[in-house]
């Protein structure tokens, strides 16, 4: 019997296909700054987070109205039903939007209407986390949290990401504090790229409940132990760690090392549109150049579905 799996680390924003940037151009008559869609494609090699998301952040603009967040999000639920995916909790970023001038309003009626669905529609039980964008002011993310409160937005958690080093968790403790005291979940981007030390600080200072990442712990012992004993999950991105260089190639991701370590890993497709693929091609991935075996796969489903929000009920059902 195959596990399923529950997706925890994925960016809505970052499932964009090649194709569907084209569509939702035309459709909102946007001039997209690309010859053609090959030199799209062709523009897909990264050399770090930022060159990735320079590429992610503009590709965005085709994103207006709340039916693109519907269809956006719909396409993602297609393709991870297709994946083996039961579960999926994904990050979408408010501020990017509001920069540009759609209404938050609009990004959750579209991305709301799909979630409300996923499950009829695909089989999938959905939650959506928003994500606070690291690199911009300190304001900006206790704006959006405001509003999100203020719209009593039917978010499961609040998130940390963009680009992380020079950007610590510490900068955002009374955002996540105000998110915690409304209920929320929190979950946090750390040890990508940035040291040890945002792992440690996303854990006492935002009160993270899953680390996104998390590969850089392996540095520290002693972070590596405190994850252990207080089974703190790490929704670990393994393509995307590759095609970020965080890893030269997968035959080298530490992966089966943090397994054996006891830490609760997870496996996830992070911006799937970008990295080569879904959680489906991450754990074929995996067993082709790691040998992840067969008991290793379902270790790993197992932890993802009692790492997720999903209520006692459903991650009962899944593990049965
Ligand atoms: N936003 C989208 N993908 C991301 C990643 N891998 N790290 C940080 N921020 C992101
Ligand atoms: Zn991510």
């Amino acid at each position: 019997m195959v596990v399923p799996v529950a997706e925890l680390h994925m960016h809505i924003e970052g499932s964009l296909e090649p194709e569907q940037i084209y569509q939702l151009a035309e459709r909102n008559r946007i001039d997209l700054p690309y010859r053609d869609i090959d030199d799209l494609r062709s523009r897909y090699e990264f050399t770090d987070l930022q060159s990735f998301l320079d590429l992610y952040f503009a590709n965005m603009a085709v994103l207006r109205t709340a039916e693109d967040f519907a269809d956006l999000t719909r396409a993602y639920f297609r393709r991870a039903a297709a994946a083996g995916v039961a579960h999926a909790e994904f990050f979408f970023n408010p501020q990017a939007h509001v920069a540009r001038g759609v209404p938050l309003s609009a990004v959750l009626e579209g991305i709301m209407d799909a979630v409300s669905t996923s499950e009829r529609e695909f089989s999938i039980s959905s939650a959506a986390i928003a994500a606070v964008l690291r690199d911009q002011p300190v304001r900006g993310a206790e704006e959006m949290l405001a509003e999100i409160i203020r719209l009593q937005a039917p978010i499961v958690g609040l998130g940390l990401d963009s680009a992380e080093v020079g950007n610590p968790p510490s900068l955002f403790e009374d955002v996540f504090a105000r998110a915690r005291a409304e209920g929320l979940h929190v979950v946090a981007h750390a040890g990508e790229e940035g040291p040890p030390e945002y792992i440690w600080q996303a854990l006492d200072l935002l009160g993270a409940e899953r680390i996104d990442h998390g590969v850089r712990a392996l540095e520290d012992p002693a972070l590596v132990q405190r994850l252990v004993d207080e089974e703190i999950p790490l929704t670990v991105c393994p393509l995307s760690n590759v095609r970020l260089r965080v890893f030269d190639t997968l035959s080298e991701h530490p992966l089966r090392s943090m397994l054996e370590l006891g830490l609760i890993v997870t496996v996830n497709s992070d911006d799937p549109a970008y990295f080569g693929g879904y959680v489906d091609d991450n754990f074929a991935g995996l067993e082709k150049e790691l040998g992840l075996t067969e008991s290793e796969r379902d270790v790993l489903a197992r932890n993802s579905i009692k790492a997720s929000f999903a209520s006692s009920a459903r991650k009962a059902e899944l593990l049965r």
